[in-house]
């Protein structure tokens, strides 16, 4: 299958890349890489001729204006990047009887009740990012009925320097003896990015379509509480990260953010258990995968 991968210089579109792209593991993926050179995601008008003029069977498009922040400051360009682009990919892939894979994220998600959101539940988010994204997917679904829509959360796996994961974060700022401040009253699922790249391929195999969430299981978890079991994790594993000093804060305390962030938005991947495509693992079964290769 000739796939066609965007965003591989970030977190999920490099774990696309080094499995997809391992001729030893492609599972038959011929995989062509499109850079932001090739193919600005900030034009829509570029990316639909960019895409016209090349020939794929599945579009997989993790790239994404992904800084909140930078959401906030610059909306017309994160709706082109998270919204309008992606609508443009779907009625490409319509047109030429292609897949398209597009992810999208758990701050779709108001995250004003506790508990795990399945698909059905209902969304509103509270910020430009959120809000674009929320636009993405229903552009896409909208366009191209047999589009899948991947959300996904917390990101950890193998990744560029400049692109780490809270995971990665907290191990470095361990090592180096830091008193860390963690907010404790904010809760996700982390998730590695190689099981999204399993669960896509079964996806595609079983030619499914709408929105799925992709996550491992687990409880919902603080920035904190994240934070410790992986310290924990990391010293049963034998690394010696010497007196770890996690200390809880609260998003109201901690005064980083410019902008909103919902607070509840753990994802329960209900339709790949009740479908029975895939039961995720554990998320620190996973972390252990990648912190032994990591
Ligand atoms: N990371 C998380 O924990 C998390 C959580 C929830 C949902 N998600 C979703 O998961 C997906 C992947 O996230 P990620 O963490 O892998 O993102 P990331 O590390 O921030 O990478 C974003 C990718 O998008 C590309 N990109 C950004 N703007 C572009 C543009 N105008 N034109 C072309 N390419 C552009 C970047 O390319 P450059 O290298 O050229 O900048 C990079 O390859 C996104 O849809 C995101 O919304 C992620």
């Amino acid at each position: 299958m000739r796939a066609l991968l965007t965003g591989s210089t970030g977190r999920l579109g490099g774990a696309f890349l080094s499995l997809w792209g391992d001729k030893e593991q492609a599972a038959g993926y011929d995989l062509q890489v499109v850079t932001r050179q090739d193919c600005d995601l900030s034009r829509p008008d570029d990316v639909r001729r960019f895409l016209r003029s090349v020939d794929f069977d599945v579009l997989v498009n993790p790239a994404a204006m992904t800084g909140i922040e930078q959401c906030l400051d610059a909306p017309g360009l994160a709706q082109a990047v998270n919204a309008e682009s992606p609508r443009v990919m779907a009625e490409v892939c319509r047109e030429k009887g292609a897949r398209l894979v597009h992810f999208s994220t758990d701050y779709v998600f108001s995250g004003e009740s506790a508990g795990r959101k399945a698909e059905g539940d209902p969304v509103g988010a509270v910020n430009v990012y959120g809000a674009t994204k929320l636009a993405g997917e229903r552009a896409v679904i909208d366009t191209s009925a047999g589009a899948l829509v991947c959300r996904v959360s917390w990101l950890f796996g193998p990744t560029a320097p400049d692109r780490l994961s809270h995971l990665d974060h907290v191990l470095e700022r361990a090592l180096a003896g830091e008193i860390q401040h963690l907010i404790a009253d904010k809760y996700s699922v982390p998730t590695f990015t190689h099981d999204i790249v399993e669960w896509v391929d079964v996806l595609l195999a079983a030619n499914a379509s709408g929105v799925y969430h992709l996550c491992n299981a687990g409880e919902p978890e603080s920035w904190l509480s994240y934070a410790q079991k992986v310290c924990a994790l990391a010293q049963r594993l034998g690394r010696n990260l010497g007196d770890v000093r996690l200390c809880g804060t609260s998003l109201e305390d901690a005064g980083f953010f410019r902008e909103k962030r919902p607070i509840h938005t753990a994802m329960l991947p209900a339709r790949l258990q009740s479908e029975d495509l895939a039961h995720p693992r554990h998320w620190l079964e996973a972390a252990e995968v990648y912190l032994k290769i990591r």
